[in-house]
């Protein structure tokens, strides 16, 4: 199990759609083992594919009590509204309020390749969604109106530039 380089905001493999995980293997298995090994040491709560440079519909996640590898997830159903800060890892951890989906219904795989579903609530719900944005090639800050999106990056570029 090896920590891996979390790719940031602005590279390309950010704002690619994912292609699907289609061998359920050693290999994958391994990759997840980093993943969370990555997402554990960098302190986040979820991790996608995209953001250690692969180009893969894969993310894995520990919020909440929920820890579950996903593979090719599609978000099958959502119920609600919240409002709550976001933050990524990809982007420096700066925190932006988010209008989510309070239920989210969501399918995929794991890493043996099963489908499963999951309905979650409030921040796991939220994880969902981020986690399968970032395999669409989006980023929560798509989802912010355009002034504060560009706060958020400035805030990212500047506290960059001091570490
Ligand atoms: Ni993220």
């Amino acid at each position: 199990m090896s920590i891996r380089k979390i790719i940031e905001y602005p590279e390309e493999v950010l704002a690619k759609v994912g292609k699907p995980v289609t061998k359920f293997d050693e290999e994958l298995k391994n990759l997840c083992a980093d993943m969370f090994k990555t997402m554990y040491d960098a302190e986040g709560v979820g991790l996608a594919a995209p953001q250690i440079g692969l180009n893969l519909r894969l993310f894995v996640m520990d919020c909440e009590g929920i820890k579950l590898v996903a593979a090719n997830p599609e978000i099958v159903s959502t119920e609600g509204e919240q409002s709550g800060q976001e933050g990524c890892l990809s982007v420096g951890k700066i925190p932006a309020v988010v209008i989510r989906a309070n239920k989210v219904r969501l399918k995929a795989q794991n890493e043996r390749g099963e489908w499963f579903e999951q309905a979650v609530e409030a921040l796991a719900a939220r994880c969902f969604l981020h986690e399968t944005d970032h395999c669409d090639g989006k980023l929560f800050i798509d989802h912010l109106p355009k002034l504060r999106r560009e706060m958020v990056v400035k805030k990212f570029r500047k506290e960059k530039r001091l570490k």
